[in-house]
């Protein structure tokens, strides 16, 4: 019998027009067409300060929301710009704040399964930063599916209504989602 499971979708951008958001939202459709809860969210939705010590004895209400989502959830999909060879600052404070441990609780990011994307206007796509997103979640206690999706120029990558013009692209992005789905199904077995 198959388990219900729950996937949270994001990119790290706050950008109102990100590649990398239309790319997830396409990641995500996948995803509840392989039987999967899924839930997109916008980090511009979530009040994140800039990761600063000082101010854990108060989590700010937007990061603990975020948290509880994730925590919540049995599986990731994220969509990373790559900037400066690297993962966006966005998304880099936002996992800072989200790593972040509580008394009794399980670290929001232990033993998730994570599926990466990413997308940018230049050949590679964003490779060299998705390395970077790779060994963060893994040093987070996360299981990182081996596969991941890279599309470059993504000015000419997807359609007026977002999609991927790509077919072969499009169904390997309908795979990793497929993959990460019966990933986190097989785990709960
Ligand atoms: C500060 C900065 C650094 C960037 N560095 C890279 C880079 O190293 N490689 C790359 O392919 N694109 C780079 N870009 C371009 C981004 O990939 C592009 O703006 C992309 O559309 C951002 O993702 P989004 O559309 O999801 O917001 C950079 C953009 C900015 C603003």
């Amino acid at each position: 019998m198959t388990k219900a499971t729950k996937i949270i979708a994001f990119a790290g951008s706050l950008r109102k027009d990100s590649f990398n958001a239309v790319l997830v939202k396409q990641a995500a459709e996948a995803a509840l067409y392989a039987g999967s809860e899924v839930e997109v969210v916008n980090l511009a939705d979530f009040d994140i300060p800039l990761f600063n010590e000082e101010l854990e004895s108060n989590t700010p209400e937007g990061v603990q929301q975020l948290k509880d989502k994730i925590r919540d959830a049995d599986g990731l999909l994220v969509a990373s710009p790559e900037y400066n060879g690297s993962i966006s600052g966005v998304l880099k404070n936002a996992l800072d704040w989200v790593s972040r441990t509580e008394p009794d609780q399980k670290p929001a990011f232990r033993d998730t399964t994570v599926a990466l994307l990413s997308t940018s206007p230049g050949g590679l796509g964003g490779i060299r930063g998705l390395n970077h997103v790779r060994d963060i979640f893994v040093g987070m206690g996360s299981l990182v599916l081996s596969n991941q999706i890279v599309v470059g120029s993504s000015y000419q990558a997807f359609d007026q209504s977002g999609k991927l013009t790509d077919e072969s692209m499009a169904s390997r992005v309908e795979q990793l989602s497929q993959e990460l789905v019966s990933t986190i199904q097989k785990l709960k077995d």
